[in-house]
């Protein structure tokens, strides 16, 4: 989704802009752009902007030679009016004001009337536009860049990161945050902003991140930052974590490929200093979480995406191993319904990115409704969920680059099963049987190295998608979710229109749909449903359906029609982590087959910071 990136400095910071842009392509975008102010006094504001790639805008930088040692830049996922470059970003107001923007100003059609009253005249269909004449206006009375825009941010409503900048103050840029996150770097005698840390990686390590209602005053050598109030305050600066090559695909031929080979790695970072001998270490989650654990008789989970199907597996697990009952719920769905609230509800919310705005409006929500406490399995340690979160567990899956979510998945599946186990503790799990889930975790890495190595038959296989148009995946049980990722990823990144279907509803609806044109991937591990999920199979097979079969030795699911992909060894409990990996694959080498985006799909953003 949308990104900024802004410096003022002695050098041009021209290249960091564009470098940083870069750094934030991953979130997704349609268009790019950046205003530049020269230095000292020059009475010039230059803009560049273009539609498509940051290639494209880089390309213009260079026959333009744009400069500056003053500058904001953009990436714009259209919300607000079609991807354009009368659309992108920064909005400029007189040639004097320029503004970038993530989030959506709510009320920005009755700002508009009143500053098309006043005489502003509006070239663009973004909400963001009004920021920028309305800092103008301002500027008018207030003859300072940083109490004009704490006067136009008075009149907005709605969800913005914004970094302003102004031709008449060239050693000066604003930054405030309201909903949608915004840092500050801070390096030596220049100064940055990044809706990302990852996109001031290369320029500093030192952030501060903005609260909710914070106004940034930054000059080179000097940072001022006001509360929601208008307040002076002083806020942290905190070493980031992520490192200028975090972003570096290495051998691959891009970061979805990188990120399902990293898998291994990510779970077992994601496990490390959290088993002990035999036994899950539950101050991992914090220092309360015993206390909160003990008195948890119910779980409500939240979460989007495949943030939301990760806790779809869980409830499964929540429900058999700690017997306590447990709700999964799309965020988006969650925020404006009523609800029935259990005493001991443990409020989880699940996120790669942590900054996903309807599961963070969905966590205050539960806050308002009174439920008890909340936990957050999140990957990014410094993001607004986590900070909004009582308890944490960080999944550590590094850095996810790729726009569908692979690796924060599966570590995401590893960290619920840590809490499952934490919860079942207290509700009939022996110390035996903890045993044994403590050494189907500490296999975990290994067997998921060793699915890995199905990668060049399932690549041959995905040949056999490329002209397809549709495609069904069953499972049943705990497996079930993992058939809806599948689908998902399949749709994702390689445009086919999948579905995902818990097998026993073939019957009732789907089965119309199945005839030789439409694969048929089924999850089929050796469980408890493995008989029911058989003859659900056959009844694809009775209307000549084509099935791909995922399944372990043994499981006597070859048959006419049927492709078995055959899955190495998987625990019973750490199954579904493992089946998920094959789905990848496949969604991924009919994605390169057809060649798509694979990292940047069309029209999806990674973090959606919007509504
Ligand atoms: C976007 C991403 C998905 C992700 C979802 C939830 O749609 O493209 O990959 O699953 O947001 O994001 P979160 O960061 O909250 O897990």
């Amino acid at each position: 989704m949308c990104g900024i990136v802004g410096a003022v400095a002695q050098r041009n910071v021209v290249p960091i802009l564009v470098e940083g842009l870069k750094r934030l392509e991953y979130r997704g975008y349609d268009s790019a752009g950046l205003a530049v102010l020269g230095d000292g006094g020059a009475e010039r504001l230059d803009r560049v902007r273009a539609v498509g790639k940051v290639k494209a805008l880089e390309d213009s930088i260079q026959q333009l030679k744009t400069e500056g040692q003053t500058g904001i830049a953009h990436t714009r996922w259209a919300t607000h009016g079609v991807p354009s470059e009368d659309n992108a970003h920064p909005h400029v107001s007189h040639g004097v004001i320029a503004v970038v923007h993530n989030g959506i100003i709510e009320n920005h059609e009755k700002l508009r009337t009143k500053l098309q009253e006043l005489g502003y005249e509006f070239t663009s269909q973004t909400d963001t536009e009004v920021v920028a004449h309305l800092v103008h206006h301002h500027l008018k009375k207030q003859k300072d860049l940083c109490k004009a825009a704490m006067a136009a941010i008075g009149e907005l409503e709605g969800a913005y990161a914004l970094g302003i900048i102004s031709r008449d103050e060239p050693h000066r840029l604003i930054a405030a945050r309201k909903g949608s996150p915004l840092v500050v770097g801070v390096g030596i005698e220049e100064r940055f902003i990044g809706s990302d840390v990852l996109a001031l990686a290369p320029v500093t390590r030192n952030v501060i991140y903005l609260e909710e209602g914070d106004v940034a005053d930054l000059r080179r050598t000097e940072h001022t930052i006001y509360d929601a109030s208008g307040k002076k305050v002083e806020r942290p600066v905190r070493v980031s974590e992520a490192t200028a090559d975090a972003v570096d695909r290495g051998q691959y031929r891009n970061f979805t490929e990188k990120e399902i080979f990293e898998q291994p790695k990510a779970v077992a970072d994601t496990l490390e200093g959290r088993l002990g001998k035999g036994r899950i270490l539950e101050e991992a989650f914090g220092v309360t979480a015993g206390q909160i654990f003990d008195n948890t008789k119910a779980v409500q989970i939240i979460a989007c995406g495949t943030s939301f199907h990760a806790g779809s597996v869980a409830r499964y697990w929540i429900e058999s191993l700690a017997g306590l009952p447990c709700n999964v719920e799309i965020a988006s769905e969650y925020r404006y319904r009523k609800h029935v609230v259990l005493p001991g509800t443990l409020v989880v919310t699940i996120s790669q990115s942590g900054e996903t705005a309807d599961t963070l409006a969905a966590l205050q929500q539960t806050r308002k409704l009174g439920y008890g406490h909340s936990l957050a399995i999140c990957n990014v340690p410094e993001s607004s969920l986590v900070r909004e979160s009582e308890l944490t567990l960080l999944t550590r899956a590094g850095p996810e680059i790729g726009v569908a979510s692979t690796k924060a998945f599966v570590t995401q599946l590893t960290a619920l099963l840590l809490l499952t186990i934490a919860l079942a503790r207290r509700h009939g799990l022996t110390a035996e049987k903890e045993k044994q889930l403590v050494e189907e975790l500490e296999q975990l890495p290994g067997r998921i190295q060793k699915v890995l190595e199905l990668s060049e038959e399932i690549r041959a296989l995905s040949e056999r998608f490329v002209d397809k148009h549709h495609a069904l995946f069953l499972g049943r049980g705990v497996h079930y979710p993992i058939a809806m990722e599948g689908a998902l990823k399949l749709k994702e990144i390689s445009y086919i229109h999948a579905e995902s279907y818990a097998a026993g509803e073939l019957k009732h609806g789907p089965l119309a749909l199945v005839d030789a044109n439409m694969p048929v991937i089924a999850v089929a591990p050796n469980d408890e449903l493995l008989e029911k999920l058989k003859s659900n199979l056959q009844e694809v097979r009775a209307r000549g359906g084509e099935l791909y079969v995922f399944s372990v030795k043994g499981t006597g699911v070859r048959a006419s029609n049927t492709t078995k992909i055959r899955m190495p060894e998987v625990g019973e409990w750490t199954s579904p982590i493992l089946y998920t990996v094959p789905l990848q694959l496949l969604a991924y080498y009919v994605a390169l087959a057809k060649g798509t985006d694979v990292d940047q799909p069309r029209n999806l953003a990674k973090s959606v910071t919007v509504e």
